[in-house]
């Protein structure tokens, strides 16, 4: 038996990258799972590998009817709801007095809006339910240390940890058997990062070298290390943690 076994889960960010990594692992350990991105072509390649215990949703996390669309539709498919994992997320450069006032709205609107209509969506049928449930959402180190160049990516992870921890604490205040915790990546192997590398901010050898020597284990990670914590917070086997920041960052946060 997997640690996922009869548990039903939506994953935003599931096309790709660690939204991709953890719906594998959810599968891999005994789950069903809706792989939800904009990128719906490649969340359907990885739902048909995955095989009859995934499946692709078409979802713009900005869009809160169509969060309504996807977990009906989840229910629809596999009978019931019970972990979310609000993975889908963009980071883009800019200080305040000269980043890009639409990149502030854009990285808002998909990094903390986003999950903030996920919950809203969810939560009203993973509570109906009356299974234990959880809520994954994926922060960042910078959630923790803030990073000058990425003012809005910085404001939105800040901004989901008080909210995460609003939702944990509202749930069991209430009674309600779902936990809401963070996983907080540091610099991570996946499309993103890929970006970044080549985007000619500098050479490759050194934008790796410098991400690297950021965290104190002097590498960057991977994509299923994070998906491990994802899984274990959203699995039964973290019955008594809600509400908690779980990083994943080679030491990064607590490097002075
Ligand atoms: N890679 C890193 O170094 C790193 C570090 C810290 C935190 N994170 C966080 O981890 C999460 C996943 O990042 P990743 O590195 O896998 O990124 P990625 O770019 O590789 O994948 C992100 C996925 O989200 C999807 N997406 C983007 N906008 C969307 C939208 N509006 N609606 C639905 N889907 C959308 C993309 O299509 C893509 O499949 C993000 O929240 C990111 O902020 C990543």
């Amino acid at each position: 038996m997997g640690k996922m076994t009869g548990k039903v889960a939506l994953v935003t960010g599931g096309a790709g990258g660690i939204g991709a990594s953890v719906g594998r692992m959810i599968v891999d350990e005994g789950g069903k799972v809706m792989l939800c991105d904009i990128q719906i072509d490649k969340a359907e390649a990885l739902a048909a590998q995955l095989g009859e215990n995934a499946e692709a949703f078409e979802l713009d996390v900005r869009d809160f009817d169509r969060w309504q669309a996807a977990v009906t539709a989840v229910t629809d498919q596999f009978g019931k709801l019970n972990v979310l994992c609000n993975i889908a997320g963009i980071s883009e450069p800019g200080n305040v007095p000269d980043g890009p006032m639409d990149s502030w709205d854009r990285t808002i609107d998909i990094n903390l809006n986003g999950p903030y209509y996920g919950m809203r969506a969810a939560l009203p049928v993973m509570e109906a339910n009356g299974e234990p449930g959880a809520v994954v959402n994926i922060g960042s180190m910078i959630a923790m240390r803030a990073a000058a160049f990425v003012a809005a990516y910085s404001a939105s992870k800040a901004g989901l940890l008080g909210l995460t921890r609003s939702v944990a604490l509202d749930c069991a205040e209430r009674g309600v058997p779902i936990r809401a915790n963070m996983v907080h990546p540091g610099a991570i192997r996946t499309p993103m990062y890929e970006r970044y590398k080549y985007s000619g901010a500098d050479t490759p050898e050194n934008i790796e070298t410098n991400f690297a020597a950021t965290h104190p284990m002097n590498r960057i990670g991977e994509p299923e290390e994070v998906a491990k914590a994802v899984v274990f917070l959203a699995s039964d086997e973290a019955s008594f943690t809600t509400g908690c920041d779980f990083t994943v960052d080679g030491g990064g946060s607590i490097r002075s």
